[in-house]
C-alpha cells in the first residue's frame, strides 16, 4: 500500500506502493511534475499536493495495490472548438482551494459581460503591471464576451457565487513575437501543438490558491486539444516571483530572458507528455 513520502521537497512527493502480482506500470523519478503525470495512468511516484488524496483515489477505485497517478484516470476525451462551442460546460469543473475555498471553474460565456467588466475594472494597479494582455475595462469585456471564438481562445473565469475572481487565458496557438523571441532562445514553437498562456486573480484572491486550483482544468484542456506546449503570452516579469513560482510549481520552464518596456522578463514554456 502506500506508504509515507519518500521525499518531503515542498511541491513534489514521491510515494511507492507495492503493485498486485508485483507488476510495475512505469516508474518516475521524484520531483516529477503533475504536469508530466496527467494523461498517465498506472504506476509509481505520483504528485500530491494533498495528504490523503492519494489514498482516497485508492480508495474511490477499489485498489489496494496501485497507484493512480495524476489527476487523469483514464484516457481522457478529445475536444474540439466546434464540441465546445455546442456545449461550453465540457469544461465547468468544481474546485476547492488547499485552503477550502469553493469555485466553480469554467469557460467565459456571453452572458458574463458585465460581471467580468467588473472583476477588470476593479483590477489594481499592481495586476495592471504585471498583467496586460489587453484593455482590462468593463468595454473590452463587453468585446470579449461578444466575439467568444473557443477555435482562437479559451477564456476561463473562476466564479465564487455570481463573481468572476480569477481570469485566465488559453489561446490556441502563439503570436508571431512570441515565435520569434522562442527562436532567439533556440526553440521553435508550431502554433498548432502550443498554446499561449495568461492568468489573473483578483487582487483580493492573490495567492488564495485559486491559481492552483484552476491549474488542472487549464492543463486538462491543453491536453484534450491536442496541445503539448505552454508558453506565457508576452513572457513573466523578471520582478514577479509569485508568478514565477506558480508557473514553476506546474512544471513550466525558465527558456531565456529578454528586455521589454524598460524591464528583464522570462520566458516560461512547459512541455506536456504526448498522450
Ligand atoms: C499568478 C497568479 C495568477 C497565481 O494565482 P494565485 O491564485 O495567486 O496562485 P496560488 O495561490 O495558487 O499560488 C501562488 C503561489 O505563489 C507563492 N507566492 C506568493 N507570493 C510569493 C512571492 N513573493 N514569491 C514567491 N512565491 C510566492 C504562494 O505561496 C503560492 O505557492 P504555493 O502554492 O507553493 O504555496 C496570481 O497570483 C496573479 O493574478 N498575480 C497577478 C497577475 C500576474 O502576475 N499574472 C501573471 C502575469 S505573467
Amino acid at each position: 500500500m502506500v506508504s509515507q513520502p519518500d521525499s518531503q521537497k515542498r511541491d513534489y512527493r514521491l510515494y511507492r506502493a507495492r503493485c498486485r502480482g508485483g507488476r510495475r506500470r512505469g516508474l518516475l523519478g521524484d520531483r516529477v511534475s503533475p504536469a508530466a503525470l496527467d494523461g498517465l495512468r498506472w504506476g509509481f511516484g505520483v504528485h500530491s499536493p494533498r495528504q490523503g488524496w492519494l489514498e482516497d483515489r485508492l480508495r474511490d477505485h477499489g485498489r489496494t495495490g496501485e497507484l493512480i497517478l495524476g489527476v487523469t484516470e483514464k484516457r481522457e476525451t478529445p475536444l474540439t472548438a466546434a464540441m465546445l462551442a455546442t456545449d461550453p460546460s465540457l469544461l465547468t469543473r468544481e474546485a476547492t482551494t488547499a485552503g477550502g475555498l469553493d469555485f466553480t471553474g469554467r469557460l467565459l460565456r456571453p452572458g458574463d459581460a458585465a460581471a467580468l467588466g467588473r472583476f477588470f475594472d476593479e483590477l489594481s494597479d499592481e495586476i495592471r503591471d504585471l498583467y496586460c494582455p489587453h484593455p482590462l475595462n468593463s468595454e473590452y469585456a463587453g468585446k470579449l464576451c461578444s466575439l467568444i471564438d473557443y477555435a482562437v481562445s479559451l477564456r476561463f473565469v473562476a466564479e465564487i457565487g455570481s463573481q468572476i475572481q480569477g481570469y485566465f487565458i488559453l489561446d490556441l496557438g502563439v503570436r508571431d513575437s512570441d515565435i520569434a523571441r522562442y527562436l532567439e532562445h533556440g526553440h521553435g514553437l508550431e502554433p498548432r501543438e502550443s498554446c499561449t498562456f495568461a492568468p489573473s486573480v483578483a487582487d483580493a484572491c492573490l495567492s488564495s490558491g485559486i491559481g492552483s486550483a484552476l491549474m488542472p482544468l487549464i492543463l486538462e484542456a491543453t491536453r484534450r486539444l491536442g496541445r503539448r506546449r505552454l508558453i506565457l503570452m508576452g513572457g513573466v516579469r523578471a520582478d514577479n516571483p509569485r508568478a514565477q513560482h506558480f508557473y514553476r510549481k506546474f512544471g513550466f520552464e525558465q527558456v531565456g530572458e529578454f528586455f521589454a518596456g524598460g524591464i528583464d522578463n522570462l520566458d516560461m514554456m512547459l512541455t506536456l507528455p504526448l498522450n
